[in-house]
């Protein structure tokens, strides 16, 4: 057994960004300022978008994201069924109603098919989410979208580095929201950004995230002299700071290395337990580019003996650290008192749900940390 626990999701936080964190502080600026611009600038010249906005979090990005779009009470906007739980809250934030749909078994991405039928004269949106770093079904999608006059917001929390056909995912829709929370792809503790493809909505959305008003406090207190500004609707508080965009910065330096690195692990992975009676994550759909984000295995109890539970347990014991992303949303009692969401109304997401296991894939894994989660992997399913 493995001597210490091995966190799931560990970010890898090496010394340019805590030279940079330190830099910040020495500097006085830690709030919103020139190092947020420039991780503004390097991540939308990354996903070759046209303007990218910095906030502090995925969520505010998909909040003013459906602000912008024009999402409010009377509107419904499509998602999946199987995402964490700050998509679903994210429109209701903006006042409207969220209706989820199963997804596809294999992908575990919305079900395009499915997608058409929940369209009504109240769809206002449709919010897919790029699972684990599997980018969904695009060009249906975006037939629906365009068919029903619909906007598209992407969930690319999990999908920084996916392309699909040779085009970046949060590029297709009217808005791309991505996380930098501290267990994502590229990491700042917190953080979040949206791609917009029009500059109106982007500058829209930076008046949003701070209060509403038109001048944020980089400008206002610059050696140029004080300047007013004015307050030209009611905003929200949620911008990042330089602090954030410090490490985001670094981070995003190290994106492709650390999807290398990530990419052997999950070859790895498919290999050692390809003779297991667990099922694995499918291959990545030809032409596309999965950002490895997770690795996902089923674990069902009628082939292994073993509830899903019961292996989150056995691995924490022999100090795996192991995630699950995510149970099917109707399985919250919020959302099925308010919305009377039943999980059998979604079986591919509610078998998932009560399947799925996340193991660890953080490029600060060792070779030799992947080794003990295939070891206790084995061991566990053996027992
Ligand atoms: C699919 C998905 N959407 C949205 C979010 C929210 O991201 P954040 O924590 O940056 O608000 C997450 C975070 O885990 C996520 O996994």
């Amino acid at each position: 057994m493995r001597q210490s626990f091995l966190v799931f999701g560990a970010p890898e936080i090496q010394g340019d960004e805590i030279r940079e964190v330190v830099a910040s502080m020495e500097s006085g600026w830690l709030g919103t300022g020139p190092k947020v611009a420039r991780f503004e600038e390097d991540f939308r010249s990354y996903k070759g978008a046209s303007h990218a906005v910095a906030l502090n979090s995925c969520t505010a990005a998909l909040h003013l994201s459906l602000i912008a779009a024009g999402v409010g009470p009377g509107d419904e906007v499509i998602t999946s069924a199987l995402t964490f739980c700050a998509t679903a809250n994210a429109i209701i934030h903006a006042g409207a109603v969220p209706v989820i749909v199963d997804v596809d078994p294999v992908t575990m991405n919305l079900d395009p098919g499915l997608v058409a039928e929940r369209i009504s004269h109240r769809t206002k949106a449709l919010l897919p989410v790029h699972f684990a770093g599997r980018c969904c079904d695009m060009d249906r999608l975006m037939a629906l979208a365009e068919a029903h006059d619909l906007l598209v917001i992407e969930d690319c929390a999990h999908s920084i580095e996916t392309e699909y056909k040779g085009r970046k995912a949060g590029t297709f829709g009217d808005f791309g929201c991505f996380s930098f929370y501290v267990t994502k792809n590229v990491a700042a503790g917190e953080g979040g950004m949206v791609l917009a493809r029009r500059e109106g909505d982007a500058a829209r959305i930076k008046v949003l995230a701070l209060h509403g008003m038109t001048k944020d406090a980089w400008r206002r207190y610059s050696d140029a002299g004080y300047r007013h500004y004015q307050v030209v609707e009611a905003g929200f508080k949620y911008n990042m700071m330089d602090l954030q965009a410090a490490i985001g910065i670094h981070q995003l330096h190290r994106v492709e290395k650390n999807w290398l690195r990530r990419e052997v692990f999950w070859r790895r992975y498919n290999e050692a337990f390809k003779d297991l009676p667990i099922t694995l994550p499918s291959d990545p759909e030809p032409d596309t580019r999965h950002a490895y984000h997770l690795y996902t295995v089923l674990i069902d109890e009628d082939r292994t003996g073993l509830t899903r539970d019961a292996f989150l347990q056995a691995m924490t014991e022999l100090n795996i650290g192991v995630g699950v992303h995510y149970l099917c949303l109707a399985e919250y009692a919020f959302y099925r008192e308010r919305f009377k969401w039943q999980p059998e109304d979604y079986p591919h997401a509610t078998r998932i749900g009560r399947q799925t296991v996340s193991l660890p894939l953080s490029p600060k894994l060792t070779d030799r940390d992947v080794e003990d989660v295939i070891e206790t992997v084995g061991e566990v399913i053996a027992e």
